[in-house]
């Protein structure tokens, strides 16, 4: 059968679709992508796109594997889908959480199954306002995040997500969510005190906002290990272990949003390992099915988990969707797990990201780029109108991600101006050398 060309698509089809984050000046030439495989995106014209952001930081495998597909099929047709509510249990969803039990820190042995990375945060903020409340220190609500973070799209995690643009359009914030600034050395939002590494500033006014909240008030600190939508940040070394100390230190539990750190991205299984981090919570979505099909889920520390299932029948953790723990979605999964292990794709992503980090670095050549930084396969370029300045320039990243998309490499502008990048773990030196190449001969031109 002929495929449906893209224009037909857009004229006749995807107006029909209202797409996320839609505004029609960034859709009038949407990209139709009719298969993929590797790290390539293929249009029904028969163009090649090299995707640098494997989709939205998540396909970690890579395109057009075909033993995900058979463990679904495999899976759907033994069991598709039953309810994991309590009483009821399947197969996959106790083998996945088996398997992931230890696998971030030894005291996270414990999974609750969402179908995304927002569910995840969702459930992390109101399991962390539960345990405070079976633990009787029932003012202990707060959520505080930091300015430049993305927790995600349902109403807690939009609000618990720092960068404004995506809240002020939906009227006045929810109450109880704080943000403190960014462990953002390029930015660093506060001045530092004689002797004060950039890290040790950040952590100092986590502990200050606390302090003026008062810590009898707030119940969680949430953060992304590297923060991929506020910009690529990635924390100086001394940051999340101060961090530790001070929620130890107020009480205040610790959630580490991995949606899109965990699973080899950034050449650890998770991000968190980078600084021996002991979360109290972890979310996860995205690399755990590689995007094959919808997953996610929160981990929680067996200090949290005892709290939460010593309760009496009448108080009990009354939280759940239809989809957690789907039968499919977890044999997914479950097979995405032995495939980035059996393939050493953590390792991978640890060797060559750390070439890609290296190849980017001579791009600070041109005037324009104020920063180059990355953590595994997970690298940001900063654009700047000014070095001096370091004056964003949001207009002139999307122009450059638009020549790179154009020249057939893609990459997305996140943050105040920052080119994100962010391929699939089974990208190979010479894919690298050619995103390289093409942002050198973009940036040349530009
Ligand atoms: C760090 C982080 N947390 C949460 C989310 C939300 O995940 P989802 O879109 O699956 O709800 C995202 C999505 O990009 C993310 O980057």
């Amino acid at each position: 059968m002929a495929a449906i060309l893209s224009e037909s698509i857009l004229q006749d089809f995807d107006p029909h679709q209202l797409h996320p984050l839609q505004h029609p000046s960034t859709h009038a030439n949407a990209l139709v992508v009719e298969r993929a495989d590797g790290v390539y995106l293929h249009t029904p014209e028969g163009r090649k796109v090299l995707d640098g952001m494997a989709g939205l930081w998540n396909v970690n495998i890579g395109y057009g594997n075909q033993e995900l597909p058979e463990a679904a099929r495999e899976q759907m047709s033994r069991l598709a889908y039953t309810s994991n509510f309590a009483g009821m249990t399947n197969v996959p969803s106790s083998q996945l959480a088996k398997r992931l039990a230890g696998l971030a820190h030894p005291t996270l042995n414990t999974t609750f199954f969402t179908s995304g990375g927002s569910e995840a945060n969702d459930t992390a903020f109101k399991t962390a306002r539960y345990y405070w409340q079976r633990l009787g220190r029932k003012d202990k609500t707060k959520i505080i995040a930091r300015r430049s973070a993305y927790h995600g799209i349902t109403l807690a995690a939009t609000y618990a997500t720092g960068l404004s643009r995506y809240h002020t359009m939906f009227g006045p914030p929810l109450a109880g969510f704080l943000h403190t600034i960014d462990p953002y050395p390029y930015r660093l939002a506060i001045a530092q005190q004689a002797g004060e590494s950039a890290g040790a500033a950040a952590a100092r006014a986590l502990a200050e906002l606390i302090e003026r909240e008062g810590a009898d008030t707030v119940a969680a600190f949430i953060a992304e290990p590297v923060q991929g939508v506020g910009g690529v940040i990635v924390p100086p070394d001394d940051y999340f272990p101060l961090v530790r100390a001070v929620c130890d230190k107020y009480d205040v539990l610790l959630i580490m949003d991995e949606v899109i750190c965990g699973f080899g991205r950034t050449g650890r299984w998770f991000g968190s390992q980078h600084w021996g981090l002991r979360p109290d919570m972890l979310a996860f979505a995205k690399g755990i099915t590689s995007g094959y099909l919808p997953l996610g889920g929160l981990q929680i520390s067996d200090a949290v988990r005892e709290v939460v299932l010593s309760a009496p029948a009448s108080e009990m953790w009354m939280h759940g969707y239809t989809y957690s723990g789907h039968a499919a979605c977890c044999a997914v999964g479950l097979k995405n797990l032995e495939i980035i292990e059996g393939s050493a794709l953590v390792e991978r992503s640890r060797e060559l990201g750390a070439y890609l980090l290296a190849q980017l670095q001579p791009l600070r050549e041109f005037e324009c780029v104020g920063d180059v930084r990355g953590l595994g396969l997970l690298c940001g370029l900063e654009i700047v109108a000014d070095r001096e300045t370091r004056t964003p320039d949001p207009a002139r990243a999307t122009a450059i991600a638009n020549a790179c998309l154009a020249r057939g490499v893609r990459t997305r502008a996140v943050g105040n101006s920052t080119l994100a990048l962010s391929p699939p773990l089974i990208i190979t030196r010479a894919e690298i050398d050619h995103i390289v190449q093409t942002f050198g001969a973009v940036l040349d031109s530009s």
